[in-house]
């Protein structure tokens, strides 16, 4: 069992704390898909106010859905589609406060109001997406985003096979 001290009183704490979680959830594990389903698991259980939160992974020129908590998803996204597509291929996180008013936005969940997808590179190479939901709207700010890039780039070379 992994008991961690996540201290939830500011985002900053929280963040740092994840981080620090996170680091020592999938330090020397080699296995790629271990090490996201326990980052999606880390994320649901200590960010609030969350309906799915997960992985799409690039394979063959696409992105492919990987270890996520919420309900199930659309399994393969292209590059430039939805707010994963333009993750993947502005190589830029998105903020949306509201996915309705996003245009090409992919409705995986009819609760979903905000969204945060933050692209994941290593060497120069898109390894693939951390993708957000919230039911709230503009639940995510630059904090989140900064908080979760911090995330992802611990994660990138534990992932990137
Ligand atoms: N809403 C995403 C699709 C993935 S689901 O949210 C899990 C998008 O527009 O890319």
């Amino acid at each position: 069992m992994y008991a961690f001290t996540i201290d939830e009183s500011s985002k900053a704490d929280l963040y740092r704390d994840l981080h620090a979680a996170l680091d020592a959830l999938t330090d020397g594990e080699p296995d790629a898909i271990a090490n996201m389903a326990n980052a999606a698991a880390l994320i649901s259980q200590y960010l609030p106010d969350l309906n799915w939160a997960g992985f799409y992974r690039m394979v063959g020129g696409e992105l492919v859905v990987g270890p996520f908590l919420g309900k199930p998803a659309c399994i393969r996204i292209a590059l430039g589609d939805g707010v994963c597509g333009a993750a993947a291929k502005t190589r830029e996180t998105q903020v949306v406060e509201d996915v309705h008013a996003f245009p090409g936005h992919i409705a995986c969940d009819a609760a979903s109001r905000s969204e945060l997808v933050v692209p994941i590179v290593h060497d120069d190479r898109l390894i693939g997406v951390l993708d957000l939901d919230s039911p709230s709207a503009a639940r995510f700010d630059a904090q989140d985003a900064t908080g979760c890039e911090a995330l992802m780039a611990l994660l990138a070379p534990r992932i990137a096979g």
